[in-house]
C-alpha cells in the first residue's frame, strides 16, 4: 500500500487508516480479529483510529499486543481520539488531557501517539457553547500541547471539528496540523476548505469514507444511479466501494482514509482499490458534480 505524509509534517501514514469502532469481539472472534489486524499488516497498513470510547477497545489493545509480539518490527501510527473537555466539563482541563494520553499510551504500548484527534465538548454540544469555550481554552490547549510534544508523548493535533465555524476558528490555531473528520461522496462539508488546508500545509484523515456503510450498501446511499456512473467515470476503480474509497484521496491534503474493516473480504477489496494519486482536478470534479445534484 501506498503512503502519504500528514500535511508538511515527517509523519508517514498507509492510505487506510484501520478504523476500530465495530471491531466487536463476538462478531470477530480473538482469532479472527488477530488473522484480520495481521493480514491488514501485512498487507501494508500502519495506521490505526481507535479510542477509549468505543465499546470493544480493551478488546482492540489486547489483539493489537498480540499482532505487535507476532511483527516486532511493524510500526504502527496512532491517531488516537480525546476529547478534552468532555460533555460534562465546563473548561478544558490540561491535566485531564495529560492523563488520557499517558493511559492511552499504556494501553496502544506505544512511545507516542502520533496524531491526537481532539474533540472539545459542551453540554448543549452547540456551537454557541463550543465557541467561546474554544477562545478560552486556547492558551491552555497550547500550553498542555507544548508540553507534551516536548517530552515525545504526542506528535500532532488534529481537530475533529463538528461544525464547519468551529472547523474555521480550528484553522486559525497553529498547533493545530489539521482535521480528522468526515469526508465521502455524501458528507462533502469540507470540501470548499482542503486547497487551503493543503496550502498551509495541514493534513485530514478522512473519516468514514464509505459513509458508515451508506455508501455500499445497494439503495441506501443518497446517490442515483446516473450519479454513481459520473462519479465512477471520474474516479475509476470499477466498482462504487472502490469509487467512493478513493474519492476522499484524490484530494493532497488528504493523508489517509479512516475505514471500518471486519472481514479480510472486505479488506482486500479496499486495499485493492485504494492505491490512488492525488489529482485535486478529478477531485473537484466529482464534488462540483454531486453539488449540482444535491447539496452536501
Ligand atoms: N467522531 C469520530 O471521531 C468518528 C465517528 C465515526 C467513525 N469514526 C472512525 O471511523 C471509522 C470508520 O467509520 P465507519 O465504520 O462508521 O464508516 P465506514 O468506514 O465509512 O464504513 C464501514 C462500513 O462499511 C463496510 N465495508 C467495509 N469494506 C467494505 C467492502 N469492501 N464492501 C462492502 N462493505 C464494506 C463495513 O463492513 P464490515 O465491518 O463488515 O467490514 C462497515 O459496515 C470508525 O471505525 C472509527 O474508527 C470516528
Amino acid at each position: 500500500m501506498k503512503t502519504r505524509r500528514f500535511g508538511d509534517t515527517d509523519l508517514e501514514t498507509s492510505l487506510v487508516a484501520l478504523g476500530t469502532m465495530r471491531w466487536d469481539p463476538a462478531r470477530l472472534g480473538s482469532t479472527g480479529a488477530r488473522d484480520l489486524l495481521l493480514h491488514l499488516v501485512d498487507r501494508g497498513l500502519t495506521a490505526i483510529h481507535s479510542s477509549r470510547e468505543y465499546a470493544f477497545h480493551e478488546f482492540f489493545c489486547s489483539v493489537l499486543r498480540d499482532v505487535r509480539r507476532l511483527r516486532p518490527r511493524w510500526a504502527p501510527v496512532h491517531v488516537v481520539k480525546i476529547g478534552v473537555p468532555h460533555f460534562d466539563e465546563s473548561a478544558f482541563d490540561p491535566a485531564r488531557l495529560e492523563a488520557i494520553v499517558e493511559q492511552q499510551r499504556r494501553a496502544l504500548e506505544t512511545d507516542t501517539i502520533h496524531v491526537v484527534q481532539w474533540l472539545l465538548r459542551a453540554t448543549p454540544n452547540t456551537d454557541e457553547r463550543r465557541l467561546p469555550l474554544l477562545a478560552r481554552s486556547r492558551a491552555a490547549l497550547e500550553d498542555a500541547w507544548g508540553r507534551l510534544q516536548a517530552r515525545g508523548r504526542v506528535r500532532f493535533l488534529a481537530s475533529y471539528p463538528y461544525s464547519v465555524p468551529f472547523l474555521e476558528r480550528a484553522l486559525e490555531v497553529p498547533v493545530v496540523r489539521g482535521l480528522a473528520t468526515y469526508l465521502n461522496l455524501e458528507e462533502r462539508e469540507l470540501v470548499p476548505y482542503l486547497d487551503r488546508m493543503h496550502g498551509e500545509g495541514r493534513g485530514l484523515f478522512a473519516i468514514r469514507p464509505l459513509g458508515a456503510g451508506r455508501l455500499v450498501a445497494r439503495g441506501v446511499s443518497r446517490l442515483d444511479a446516473e450519479a454513481w456512473s459520473e462519479v465512477i467515470e471520474i474516479v475509476g476503480g470499477g466498482s462504487r466501494t472502490a469509487a467512493a474509497l478513493r474519492f476522499p484521496l484524490l484530494h493532497p491534503a488528504t493523508a489517509s482514509v479512516v475505514v471500518g474493516i471486519s472481514s479480510q473480504s472486505h479488506a482486500d477489496e479496499l486495499l485493492d482499490a485504494v492505491d490512488v494519486d492525488p489529482d485535486p482536478g478529478r477531485f473537484h470534479a466529482v464534488a462540483e458534480r454531486l453539488s449540482a445534484r444535491s447539496p452536501a
